[in-house]
This record gives C-alpha cells, structure tokens and sequence, in this order.
C-alpha cells in the first residue's frame, strides 16, 4: 500500500446506501494514499457525499459548500498554494445537477454520481496535474456500462454492525421520488459476491449485517446455481454463514414481498424481527397518484401475512405529509392506518416538490403550514406509538448486541433487536457481543437496563 500523502474528508448525506458509499470511497483511495480526516479543515481533498431526496437535503450541500470555500479561501491568503484543496459533489445531488453545480459554485472542481465513484482515484489524479496550473473540473454523471461493485477493493475494516449493498437502483417511478433517476435502473449484484463480501466482514468482527438497497426485496440476482434468486433465497444462504449473529434489509417496497421472504422471516431466527416497510400514504386515492401500485388493503394484508410468519415482528414505515391533492379526509386514513398498524417506528416528511419527478407539476400543491400542521399531527402519533412500543419492553429480558461508547464516560450502547438504543454501564471489552438485558426504564428513542 501507498504510504499516506494526502488527507481526504467525506461527508455523507441522507440514506444508509450512501454511508456505504462514503465507507467504499474511503476503501478506494486508501490504497492510492490517502487518509481518511475528519475534518475539512487539513484536507487535501473534500468529498461531499449528498442526498437530492428533498429540497432541504439539497440546500444543505450548497450552504457546506460555501463553507469548505471558505476553508479553501484562508488556505491560499495563508499562501499556501501547494496545500490548495480539491472540492468534489459525489452522490445523488452530483447525479441531478451536474454542470449546474459548477456555475452555481464554481470552485467545485469534479461532480459525480452514485454509480461513477469507483473512478475516483482516476478522476482525482487527472485533477492533481490541472489544479497546480490552471484550475479545471471534472464532471463524470454518465452511468457507466461497468457495474461499480466489479471495481470496488474489499474492505479491510468493519464496524460489529455493517452494511453490505446487494441491489440498487429503483425501477418503480413514484410520482414524488428523484430515486430513479439519480441512482438509475434496477441492478442486483450476485450471489457470490453478496456471499464473499459477508464473509469478509464477518472475518473482520462484523456480527450483524443490514443488506441495502433501494428496493432491496426487489433483488433478483445471479445464484450461486446460476439460477435467478430472490432476496429471500439470498437470506437463507447469508444465514448459513459462520458467525452471522443478525440480519437485516432495507429498504423494502410493498410490491416485492414475496413467498420465500416470508419464509425466511418465519424460519430464519437471525433475521431479526423488524422490517422498515414504507407506506407513504394511508389513503387509496393518494396511494394511487403517487404510483405505488397498491393499496391501504395490500399493505394491511402483507403486514398479516408478516406477523403470521414470525409472530414478534414489528413495523416501522416513511410516510409524506402534503402530497399534492391530499385532503383532510385522506391525512385521517393515514392516522388511522397509523393506528392499525401499530408502528413501532417511522419516519415522516413533508412533501418536497422535486424538479422532473410528475408529482411537481400537479396543480394542487398543498400549502407549506397544511404541510406543517399536518406533519405535527401525525409525528406526534407516532412518537406516542413509538413510546408505548418502548414501554411494553419493561421487565422483560431482551438480547443486546454492544457496539459503541455512551455519552457519559464508562458508558456503553447496544441495539435491541428491534433496533432500540440501550444505555448501560460497561467497557468496551463487551463491544461485539450480545447480552440479555433486563430492561428496567424505557423514553421515547431508548431504553435502559442491567446485564443479566
Ligand atoms: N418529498 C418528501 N419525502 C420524500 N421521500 C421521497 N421523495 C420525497 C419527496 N419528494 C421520502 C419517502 C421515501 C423516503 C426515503 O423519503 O418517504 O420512502
Ligand atoms: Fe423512490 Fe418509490 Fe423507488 Fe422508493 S420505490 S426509491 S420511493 S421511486
């Protein structure tokens, strides 16, 4: 390897398909010299990571950009030129704007998108003998005909909880969502190379993996048989794994649930009992303009079908308040739906109009404080939900798997199988283990307890 001659700073924005992403960039350029900091302020080089979900999303990356000017700025009245900083868009927002990012702040110096990282070493190489002399950009938003993953390295580090992306892209063109056209078209990486790189992580200390994707219940790989297989089929495999504690997926669409993923929830016991299954809407006639392609009654008879295969699941789903057209009458379907479902967890937003998606142009835009008023109500349901959830876990005894430290010195933080947060008093020689914990006090984002 390289020694170290460089520092590179990532930050990534939005979902856990970009963490990955941001984790792979830094495996990418380790072996080409650079070190990962955390902090723009001794960088080389500083990637920012982004997200294009929602407009907020977006302006976030432009206000971090003047920021990192600014450290560029001070860098060079300092007179330092040979220490000038290479400023780079990766992810969705690079994807959807491109060159506009380089007239809106023209120091950036290369965009790209969520599928041409793996050029990164290459493109900032290119970058490294133009930026000395007169400074150029590079702008790579092409979907390569290479799949990425054929040139990511494996990784040589892992948290005791680790991602591992096996599908991305979506296909399904929700009328609100920008996903299908920044991260492109449905791909599913093999079998084998799911399998090697769980192996990998697990040799490392990795002791539960999440499987992400877009539409991960959508996968639809190459099996190690040659045949086609299913995300269900893909679980079983992965469940043979030596070491492989927990498993999870994510995120999931409605339309994918499919026969063999049922089973695998009923008969993987380390699939864990909690699924991230996003609704968006309570109401049919919603549902039906946003282009889900199902139903409140789909959705309702999907959650049955899940708690018959493994009777102690829990649910937890996103949901968009203020679609364009959403009345009164149809936010009510969506509490009630709430209700019914009994989520342990969610997510809500409020309906961010995104430039290209067919949602945008819909004449019935609902007002910013309906949006607001609406996204209160709804919020307050669910943390209510998600509280009670909590407290049914009192007195009784759940695993906990140990990964990181407190806030308080001495203190350390595991996940319960339902994701929840528990807080107790420990050192990091437990980190990587799962203990039984009595659950003594529950809050609304925690728990807490003693080892049994
Ligand atoms: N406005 C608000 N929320 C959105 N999401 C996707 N697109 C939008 C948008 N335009 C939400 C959906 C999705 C989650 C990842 O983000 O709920 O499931
Ligand atoms: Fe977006 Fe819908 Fe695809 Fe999810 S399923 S990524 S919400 S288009």
């Amino acid at each position: 390897m390289a020694p170290f001659s460089q520092k590179v700073y990532i930050k990534s924005y939005g979902c856990q398909m970009n963490v990955y992403d941001g984790q792979k960039m830094a495996d990418l350029l380790k072996p080409h010299g650079y070190a990962i900091t955390e902090t723009p302020e001794d960088a080389d080089v500083a990637i920012l990571n982004t997200c294009h979900i929602r407009e907020k999303a977006e302006h976030k990356v432009f206000s971090d950009l003047g920021r990192l000017n600014v450290v560029r700025k001070n860098r060079l009245t300092e007179g330092n030129n040979n220490k000038n900083m290479i400023i780079a868009v990766g992810g969705c927002v690079g994807q959807a704007e491109g060159e506009e990012i380089t007239r809106q702040a023209p120091y950036v110096n290369m965009v790209f998108g969520p599928q041409s990282y793996h050029r990164l070493p290459e493109m900032l190489a290119q970058l490294q003998q133009k930026v000395k002399g007169k400074r150029r950009t590079i702008i790579d938003t092409e979907f390569p005909t290479e799949s990425k993953f054929d040139f990511l390295p494996t990784p040589d580090e892992t948290p005791v909880s680790a991602f591992l992306s096996v599908q991305e892209g979506c296909d399904k063109f929700c009328h609100f969502c920008v996903v299908p056209y920044t991260r492109g078209a449905e791909y599913s990486r093999p079998a084998d190379a799911v399998i090697k790189e769980a192996k990998r992580l697990l040799s490392l200390g990795a002791k539960e993996i999440t499987l992400l994707g877009q539409n991960v219940n959508g996968y639809h790989g190459e099996g190690l048989d040659g045949k086609e297989w299913s995300l269900g089929r893909l679980l079983f495999a992965l469940a043979e794994l030596d070491g492989l504690q927990r498993i999870r997926y994510t995120t999931s669409h409605p339309l994918d649930m499919h026969e063999e993923l049922y089973n695998a929830h009923g008969e993987i016991k380390q699939l864990m009992p909690f699924l991230h299954l996003p609704v968006q809407s309570g109401s049919n006639s919603i549902l039906d303009s946003m282009n889900r392609k199902h139903n409140v009654d789909d959705y309702l008879k999907i959650i049955d079908k899940l708690i018959t295969a493994r009777a102690d699941i829990a649910f937890s789903s996103d949901f968009i308040v203020g679609y364009p057209g959403e009345t009164q009458k149809d936010h009510q379907e969506t509490l009630e739906l709430v209700k019914k479902v009994a989520y342990a967890q969610a997510y809500s937003f409020k309906y961010s109009p995104r430039p290209g998606t067919p949602a945008s142009i819909l004449q019935t835009q609902v007002p910013d404080d309906i949006k607001s008023q609406r996204l209160t109500e709804l919020q307050e349901q669910l943390n209510h939900q998600q509280l009670s959830f909590n407290e049914s876990m009192v007195g009784k005894t759940l695993d906990v798997l140990f990964d990181r430290s407190g806030k308080l010195a001495g203190q350390i933080v595991g996940k319960t199988a339902y994701m929840q947060s528990v807080t107790l008093d420990g050192c990091s020689s437990l980190f990587g283990n799962i203990f039984k914990v009595k659950i003594n006090n529950a809050y609304g984002n925690s728990l807490a307890g003693e080892i049994v």
